[in-house]
């Protein structure tokens, strides 16, 4: 299958919500915002499968994929279709995940298209209905812009305390004990990482 390697998230198309939401219950859920083909929540659901692993995902045939592997695995993982800064607060209750993960957003490198990155006080403002009092926020990044970009609109908003100490890095690792497929790249490559874990107030 070919896949999309970007797509614009402000396209009008991706307005309205045509995603499947995913089947919440009783389970403690995980997401991954733009999960890609979702290594990370499948090793995560290998780990411990009580759990329920969600990733929303703005590239269709991603989604489509992912929930076959998961069918065929018979793991704890959805993916859900979505355009995350605007759908969010759609697709779950307030307060009904326990982790959310933000690993390697698209950098968007050009100028003209720094209004598609993803983390902004849009994205904010969803992770914060989402995520209960209590939950973490994990985000990392191999480009320095990016690292700097979350901090700044996570660091300075009320409802998230950086667990680290204000305006400082997470230098202890990932604690998750599972790498997103761009992790392994960077770490395999060299390339620096900067993390950053939240705790929401
Ligand atoms: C660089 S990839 C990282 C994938 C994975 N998290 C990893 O670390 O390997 C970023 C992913 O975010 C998705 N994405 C970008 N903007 C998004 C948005 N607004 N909503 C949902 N997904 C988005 C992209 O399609 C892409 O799959």
């Amino acid at each position: 299958m070919r896949i999309r390697q970007h797509v614009n998230p402000n396209q009008l198309h991706f307005a309205r919500f045509r995603g499947e939401r995913p089947p919440l219950d009783d389970r403690q859920v995980e997401v991954e915002i733009g999960c890609a083909e979702a290594q990370f929540l499948f090793e995560r659901a290998a780990q411990d499968p009580s759990r329920l692993y969600v990733g929303l995902e703005i590239r269709e045939d991603l989604v489509t994929l992912v929930n076959k592997r998961a069918r065929a695995l018979n793991a704890p993982v959805h993916a859900v279709f979505c355009q995350a800064q605007i759908h969010a607060t759609e697709i779950f209750p307030e307060g009904s995940v326990d982790r959310v993960f933000v690993n390697f957003p698209d950098p968007w490198f050009k100028r003209r298209h720094h209004d598609r990155r993803m983390v902004d006080d849009t994205l904010a403002d969803g992770i914060s209905h989402m995520l209960r009092p209590g939950g973490d926020l994990f985000v990392q990044s191999d480009v320095w812009d990016l690292a700097l970009d979350s901090m700044t609109t996570f660091d300075p908003d009320e409802r998230f305390d950086n667990v680290a100490g204000e305006w400082t890095f997470w230098r202890a690792g990932n604690p998750y004990g599972v790498r997103s497929w761009r992790e392994q790249n960077a770490e395999e490559t060299g390339l620096p990482i900067w993390r950053i874990l939240y705790r929401r107030r």
